[in-house]
């Protein structure tokens, strides 16, 4: 359950101003302060203070169990979804608390795809028109539905078989329908956990040259343990890493190049050398 402390917190100018060396982007889209999760009484991910800055692709890694997913349920309210789960601290996008805003409304502006491709067991085409049928757009829905499925590089492939059921595409080919059903309602930022850890190498490469393109308009949080891929696809990479008391911390963030060229904490290097996890 989200902290009720949390749902009237007006947005405070010195909670904005940075907090820490983690905050140093002017106007980043989404920000964690001081965020603590726990899952009924253990805690899972410890303060954590991160910045996202727009339109840049944000690599976020570490061994498993050391808080990734947590991290980025919080940023579009996902966890609010399950019951055990208590938050602290605050997650703002543009500024805003995110629990002052409706929760749909979150995950439309913050989008997310899975590990594991989950389209609706629906056509392709209501799969896409999905999103904007429900914030009661009822026209363009034709052309939103191949504006989408052309930015997800998907269109050329479906574009006979609009009618049929989703489930019949491939893995690679249901993963970038995915994107397209998140597209087609302009979202500001994708969080995509793990998306092409159930691909093969070809649709993998295909979903990591999508992520480029679309970093251009749209700022994308990425959860990977493939560090060649964080290298290819971001612009920035945070680093978690969780102890002996198994409670995962935040312990480096900066630009790509830094982190898997010159990290300045040794659990970091020894993560991207694979020493570690
Ligand atoms: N729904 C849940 N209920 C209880 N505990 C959970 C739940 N989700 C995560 N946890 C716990 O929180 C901690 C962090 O889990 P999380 O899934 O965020 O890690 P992760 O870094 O995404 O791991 P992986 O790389 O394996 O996906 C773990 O100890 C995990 O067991
Ligand atoms: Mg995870």
């Amino acid at each position: 359950m989200i902290n009720q402390n949390l749902k009237n917190k007006k947005i405070r100018k010195d909670l904005i101003k940075p907090v820490n060396k983690y905050s140093i982007f002017e106007n980043p889209v989404l920000e964690a302060i001081n965020l603590n999760v726990s899952y009924g009484k253990v805690l899972a991910v410890k303060d954590v203070n991160i910045q996202v800055p727009k339109n840049k692709v944000i690599s976020l890694i570490g061994p498993s169990g050391c808080g990734k997913s947590t991290l980025i349920r919080c940023f579009n309210r996902m966890n609010d979804t399950i019951r055990i789960a208590n938050i602290s601290g605050q997650i703002l996008y543009n500024k805003r608390n995110v629990t002052d805003i409706d929760p749909a409304e979150v995950r439309y502006r913050i989008g997310m795809v899975f590990q594991k491709p989950n389209p609706f067991p629906k056509s392709i085409y209501e799969n896409v028109a999905f999103g904007p049928k429900v914030n009661g757009i009822k026209e363009n829905l034709d052309q939103i539905v191949e504006t989408s499925l052309k930015k997800a590089d998907l269109w050329k492939e479906v574009k006979d078989r609009l009618k049929e059921n989703a489930y019949g595409l491939s893995g690679g080919q249901q993963q970038r329908l995915c994107i397209a059903r998140t597209l087609a309602v302009n979202p500001e930022v994708i969080l995509m956990d793990e998306p092409c850890s159930a691909l093969d190498p070809i649709s993998t490469d295909r979903i990591e040259e999508l992520i480029k393109d679309l970093s251009s308009s749209v700022t994308i949080v990425i959860v990977t343990h493939n560090m060649q891929q964080a290298v290819r696809v971001s612009d920035y990479s945070a680093c978690m890493m969780a102890g002996e008391e198994r409670i995962g911390e935040l312990i480096e963030y900066g630009e790509v190049d830094q982190i898997f060229g010159n990290p300045k904490d040794k659990r970091t290097e020894e993560y991207v050398t694979g020493r570690i996890g």
